[in-house]
């Protein structure tokens, strides 16, 4: 396809470059048992792209133990959860680089186009220097960037404003709910990497059937639709 009619394609990290998400659960799901509260994966798509703080205040909610810490306490538990996921990202490699996605970043390369990056995660540069793709991304959005998390536009809005980019022209890809919306709300076109993303513009199940050429294709026909509008 003509890709003049793309300004950039911008990727979140935890999920889609790499099963960083998994290591989060894990990680809340210990710091949960520690105050008799269980999480399982369905109850984890809650906090897929919601800051640390705000997975501590869904957690809590859950086990209707919300008005039992003092914001210290609740704190001391983000920075435990926190140490928790650390030390799994200490064996991170870039083996760790999910299918399909080497592949899909060189397509959109060879295309000329901009790639960035919208994580809000505090963990997002050791994550992208243990994968080795520090000099990858054009620009990087992460928490110390923004003052709203997923899915509030904010994080999406400043990667493309960095990259020169209208949203309405450019592309997300996320595997969270709160991700898709915050692509949504943003006018940009969002691919989901996940099977309960029913609000992307296009979805996959895995990273590995994101294809370059599939993705154009389906980008274009959107912009042709919202054209004739
Ligand atoms: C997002 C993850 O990328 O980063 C969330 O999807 C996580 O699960 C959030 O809570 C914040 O991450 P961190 O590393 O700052 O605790
Ligand atoms: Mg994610």
């Amino acid at each position: 396809m003509d890709e003049k009619l793309i300004d950039a394609v911008i990727f979140d990290l935890d999920g889609v470059i790499t099963d960083t998400a998994h290591y989060h659960f894990l990680a809340w799901r210990e710091l949960a048992r520690e105050v008799d509260i269980d999480i399982d994966e369905v109850f984890n798509e809650r906090l897929k792209g919601v800051s640390r703080m705000a997975s501590l205040e869904l957690i809590l909610q859950e086990g209707n133990r919300q008005n039992d810490f003092t914001l210290r306490e609740k704190e001391t538990m983000a920075e435990k959860k926190n140490q928790h996921y650390c030390q799994f990202l200490k064996h991170l490699t870039p083996q760790d680089i999910l299918p399909g996605i080497v592949e899909l970043i060189t397509a959109i390369k060879s295309a000329g186009l901009p790639i960035g990056l919208a994580s809000v995660s505090r963990n997002a540069s050791t994550v992208l220097n243990a994968l080795q793709l520090e000099d990858t991304f054009d620009y990087v959005v992460d928490a110390s960037k923004v003052k709203k998390s997923k899915p509030d536009p904010e994080i999406f809005l400043t990667a493309c404003k960095q990259l020169s980019a209208d949203p309405k022209r450019s592309i997300g890809i996320e595997d969270a709910s709160a991700g898709i919306d915050s692509i949504k709300a943003s006018d940009m076109f969002a691919v989901g990497v996940g099977n309960t993303l029913f609000k992307s513009d296009y979805r996959v199940d895995a990273t590995n059937e994101l294809n370059w050429e599939v993705i154009s294709a389906e980008y274009k026909k959107w912009i042709e639709i919202k054209s004739v509008r």
